[in-house]
């Protein structure tokens, strides 16, 4: 296992690998050697094809992540932020093939809740606070958040909370659309991770051709989205693991996927 200093990898259980946010003296501000961990740990999970089937991401039991680092981006002008690896980092965070599922406890603020945004599906605490401060700040979101705010939570709720600054709570999240699910704040983790050990009990395969196909609604117009959809189905009947599927269901046992 490699060995980080922002962000913290555990070894891969029961198919999980948890990814845990560790800059606990900064909220977890994500400076741009955090990402460049993040995006390394997330390519080193695509490519472990058993023992990683689904990511786990979470900060502490207090804050998911405060946002971009404020400090390290004071000391940056037009041409260093211009310069800065930070868009390759997204790049590869967002082309992560496997279900990412993120787990939020406590502040998820700007690039923090750009980042949770990455994830497939969020679980949240209900102690969770959720916003795009900004504003605040003289900036705008600078990783995604006006396009894929949108698109989780409407126009004006959007709206409302780009341009003002303010936050919502888990629940308010929740009933947009934001977050999946919430819990009792300690029971977060717990929750992400059975929901997480789910997914990986799932052909890979089809894991992985169904979030590119969600991911391709985004982009696609309907027509295109279903023809896309089509050829994955149709791609998955070469599968062992739908052979597997329907067998153990004809079998009335569970069925073991091995990603073939
Ligand atoms: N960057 C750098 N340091 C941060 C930080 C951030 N985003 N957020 C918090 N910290 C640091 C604080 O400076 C403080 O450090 P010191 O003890 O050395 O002063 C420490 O973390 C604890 O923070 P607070 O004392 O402020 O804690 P609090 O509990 O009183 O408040 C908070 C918590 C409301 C989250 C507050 O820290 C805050 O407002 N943080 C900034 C949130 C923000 O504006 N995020 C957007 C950043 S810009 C961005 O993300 C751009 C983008 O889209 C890519």
């Amino acid at each position: 296992m490699m060995a980080y200093r922002d962000i913290q990898v555990d070894p891969p259980r029961n198919g999980v690998q948890l990814i845990r946010l560790n800059r606990p003296e900064a909220h977890n501000a994500l400076r741009t050697a955090l990402l460049g961990e993040l995006a390394e740990a997330l390519a080193a999970a695509a490519t472990v094809d058993e023992q990683v089937r689904v990511v786990l991401l979470s900060g502490s039991e207090k804050v998911f992540a405060a946002g971009a680092d404020i400090k390290e981006m004071a000391a940056l002008d037009a041409v260093g932020l211009w310069k800065d690896r930070r868009p390759q980092h997204w790049k590869a965070i967002r082309g992560f093939p496997k279900p990412l599922i993120a787990a939020v406890n406590g502040y998820c603020l700007g690039g923090g809740l750009e980042l949770a945004m990455h994830a497939d599906c969020i679980i949240a605490g209900e102690d969770a606070r959720f916003g795009q401060p900004e504003i605040n700040l003289g900036i705008i979101p600078g990783a995604g958040g006006t396009q894929r705010l949108v698109r989780a939570v409407g126009k004006s709720l959007a709206m409302k909370l780009i341009l003002s600054g303010e936050f919502i709570g888990a629940r308010e999240a929740l009933a947009a659309g934001l977050v999946a699910e919430v819990t009792q704040p300690e029971l977060t983790l717990k929750r992400a991770t059975a929901l997480a050990e789910t997914m990986a009990e799932k052909s890979p395969i089809a894991l992985r051709l169904a979030k590119e196909a969600i991911l391709a609604s985004f982009e696609t117009p309907l027509s295109q989205g279903l023809e896309l959809e089509r050829k994955a189905f149709l791609f998955l009947a070469a599968s062992a693991d739908r052979r597997e599927g329907i067998e153990a269901f004809l079998e009335k046992r569970p069925p073991k996927f091995t990603g073939q």
